[in-house]
């Protein structure tokens, strides 16, 4: 099998990258424009591996896709590459609809064409696998869970944005027959995430003595799951899924951001008990609220389990106190990885424009 992903330098794509080469004897391209967000650091343990090639392409650039097709000829895409930062998409949508709108609908006429040059059998036995996410079924109240017949209404520039990639490969199963997959996940978390988002900069900010800035009153829930666990379940819906079917993925483990933080901080003190900063959770600060915030997500993930028996292997708890080690060992990827690029900052404050 030869798997070209999209944005496998990213949290996710790595994770599945490291896990494919490992498990499996699968070969990988690994498609990836290398924004901020892309660190080929993430991917030292396979980088030297015959059956693992790096080529830095934006999904975008129709030509370089379409030689992509041609020079590897892959049995499935598993497309990640994406902008993925909800607060990045408050302050600039507009690489949110370059990437994950023109980015994919770039990628999908690529991927139709070499997939109509192919012979029958390989044609039937080809995917393209779409990873997506579970905010584009919008908010939930306290009660209720997302299915995967739920009602599409994307609320952020990012959620909007994945919404209509997931529309637009769908109408490519529809319209042209390409043998698609989706996979609609909630919050991801684990090793090698860009310390901007909730649970990276928890721990970075905590380490420092910074303030932990939770949004609102921290009451916001995320169903959490950990980043491997995504994967595996990832490549059991790109080997067994149903063609144009879609599989809600998720961790059954809802949590208040508050409950995260102050798990993370308690972990914390046991790990750095040390620390002058302990006890963290002295540095939790309320501070406003992300425009446009989701109240709750939460993901029935009935069917991969009953069609597919796929099941997350971490609880929260294990796979919190696994990803809290990883970071405490691996300061320097994190240096590195914001060195001159985030600093650590407020995002997605910006007031909508009125036009
Ligand atoms: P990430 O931001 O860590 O990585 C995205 C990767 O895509 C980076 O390596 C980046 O360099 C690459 N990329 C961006 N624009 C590109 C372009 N134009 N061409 C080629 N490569 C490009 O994101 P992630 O958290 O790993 O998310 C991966 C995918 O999973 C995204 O599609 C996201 O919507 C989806 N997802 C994420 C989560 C989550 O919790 N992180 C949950 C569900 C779904
Ligand atoms: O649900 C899946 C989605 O999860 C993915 O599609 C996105 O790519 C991924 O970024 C994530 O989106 P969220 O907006 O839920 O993740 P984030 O880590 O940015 O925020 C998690 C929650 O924590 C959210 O309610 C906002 C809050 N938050 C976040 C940050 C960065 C804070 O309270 N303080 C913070 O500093």
């Amino acid at each position: 099998m030869r798997l070209l992903v999209t944005g496998g330098a990213g949290f996710i794509g790595s994770a599945v990258i490291r896990q494919v080469i490992a498990e499996t004897d699968w070969s990988v391209v690994n498609c990836d424009k290398l924004t901020y967000a892309g660190n080929l650091e993430s991917l030292a343990a396979v980088d030297q591996n015959p059956r693992y090639r790096f080529e830095k392409v934006d999904i975008c650039d129709a030509p370089e896709v379409t030689r992509l097709f041609a020079e590897h000829q892959p049995d499935a895409v598993m497309h990640l590459a994406a902008e993925s930062h909800v607060d990045r998409s408050i302050d600039g949508p507009a690489a949110f609809i370059e990437t994950n709108v023109v980015g994919t609908y770039t990628l999908l006429e690529a991927a139709r064409a070499y997939w109509k040059s192919l012979s029958s059998d390989r044609q039937q036995a080809f995917r393209f696998h779409h990873v997506s996410t579970d905010e584009v079924y919008g908010s939930l109240g306290p009660e209720g869970l997302f299915h995967e017949t739920t009602r599409y209404d994307p609320n952020s520039p990012y959620s909007a944005s994945k919404a209509a990639s997931d529309h637009l490969v769908r109408a490519w199963n529809h319209t042209y027959g390409l043998p698609v997959v989706v996979t609609n996940c909630s919050n991801n978390y684990g090793p090698y995430q860009y310390p901007e988002k909730l649970i990276p900069l928890m721990i970075q900010n905590a380490l420092a003595g910074k303030p932990l800035p939770v949004y609102g009153k921290g009451e916001n829930v995320r169903d959490w799951l950990f980043v491997d666990d995504h994967a595996s379940a990832l490549r059991t819906v790109l080997a067994n899924g149903r063609v144009g079917e879609t599989y809600n993925v998720g961790g059954n483990s809802e949590r208040t951001n508050l409950q995260v933080v102050h798990t993370l901080c308690a972990l914390l003190d046991e790990l750095r008990p040390d620390s002058p900063f302990a006890p963290h959770a002295n540095l939790i600060t309320f501070v406003a609220d992300r425009p446009g915030h989701d109240l709750r997500y939460a993901i029935d993930a009935t069917k991969i389990r009953d069609e597919l028996g796929w099941t997350p292997r971490e609880t929260f708890e294990t796979g919190l106190r696994r990803t809290i080690e990883w970071y405490l060992n691996n300061q320097g990827w994190c240096e590195r990885a914001v060195a001159g690029r985030y600093a650590g900052e407020r995002l997605g404050l910006s007031t909508p424009s009125k036009s």
